[in-house]
């Protein structure tokens, strides 16, 4: 697979897979099997995916609530584990987001809840340091300023090797890159066929050199009717070339700057198998020309 940059002379430059592998859904009901996520895993380094996303607020909220807190982090150091595959993934992490009763989400930029929250991963992920640490998204209680205040501190501690943001528009990363300097190396926004507002934060990555990974990158695309009507360009085009429209839509997002790295989810083997083929497919200017103005 075509490889893509996260880092930088400073904190050292890493060349992981051009596509990820989003670990949100792995496990959230509590009910699938191991062995599947085990082959899922197996399946996205055989196809040469090395960036594995996760968070502390990942987990089965819908069933445990705030006690959901963490149980994704286990979940994908455990397999790690068990495959014995560690060291061939480079593997991020978020804070800053807490579960609530229901399966709700909250966000928590506190300072005491951010340093605890690098402690709490670091015990789970069973590592030194954390590989890249993103925060999960700006807190309305908290100021930007402090946020990055405390960005610093989790910088300094050494705790982690690179950091990341998430859910930030322009001016928060420029901020941030200023405050942080190249301790700061990418950027997780939405972004899809379906959800297409993320260009200025694509923009500004690229200007400042830092990764830019779309969350939720299938978006619009797994609802067959949707796809007919809402993204004709991409079902024409994955009809034409016999491939799936979620490739087409993964090339598409790569082919926005060099700095994308998209992060599709997947519970089966065949999700990320089929996704991790897009690193390698070029798209014509023209087919990508017809796909931006859909
Ligand atoms: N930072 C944030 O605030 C934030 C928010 C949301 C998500 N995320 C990140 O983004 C990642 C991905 O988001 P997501 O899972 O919500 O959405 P997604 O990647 O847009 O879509 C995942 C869905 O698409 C299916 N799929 C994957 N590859 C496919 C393929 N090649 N062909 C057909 N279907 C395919 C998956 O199926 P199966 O699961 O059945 O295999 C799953 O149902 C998350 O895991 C997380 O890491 C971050």
């Amino acid at each position: 697979m075509r490889t893509r940059t996260i880092g930088n002379d400073t904190v050292g430059r890493v060349e992981v897979g051009a596509i990820g592998l989003g670990l949100m859904t792995f496990d959230q009901t509590g009910t699938q099997p191991r062995e599947q996520l085990l082959h899922t895993v197996k399946a996205a380094l055989g196809a040469g995916v090395t960036l594995f996303d996760t968070a502390d607020a990942y987990g089965p909220g819908e069933e445990k609530g705030p006690d959901a807190q963490g149980e994704n982090e286990r979940l994908i150091a455990s397999l790690l584990d068990e495959l014995g595959v560690r060291d061939e993934v480079f593997l991020a992490t978020k804070g800053g987001a807490v579960r609530t009763e229901g399966g709700g989400w909250a966000m928590d930029s506190s300072r005491e809840h951010l340093l605890e929250a690098v402690d709490n991963s670091l015990q789970r992920l069973g590592v030194e340091q954390i590989a890249l640490w993103q925060h999960h998204r700006p807190d309305p209680e908290v100021t930007w300023q402090e946020t990055l205040d405390t960005l610093s501190e989790i910088v300094a501690s050494g705790k982690v090797r690179m950091i990341g943001l998430s859910n930030v528009d322009p001016e928060q990363i420029r901020a941030a890159h200023a405050q942080l300097g190249d301790a700061l190396v990418s950027v997780q926004n939405q972004f899809s066929p379906k959800f297409r507002t993320s260009l200025p934060e694509i923009d500004v990555c690229t200007e400042l050199g830092l990764a830019f990974l779309p969350w939720s990158p299938l978006g619009g695309l797994s609802d067959a009717k949707e796809l007919a009507t809402k993204h004709p360009a991409f079902a024409e085009i994955a009809e034409a070339r016999g491939i799936s429209a979620q490739q087409v839509a993964l090339a598409w997002e790569l082919a926005q700057s060099p700095v994308v790295i998209p992060i599709p989810g997947a519970k089966r083997p065949q999700s990320i198998h089929d996704s991790a083929a897009a690193a390698d497919l070029d798209l014509t200017p023209e087919e990508i020309a017809a796909l931006d103005r859909e």
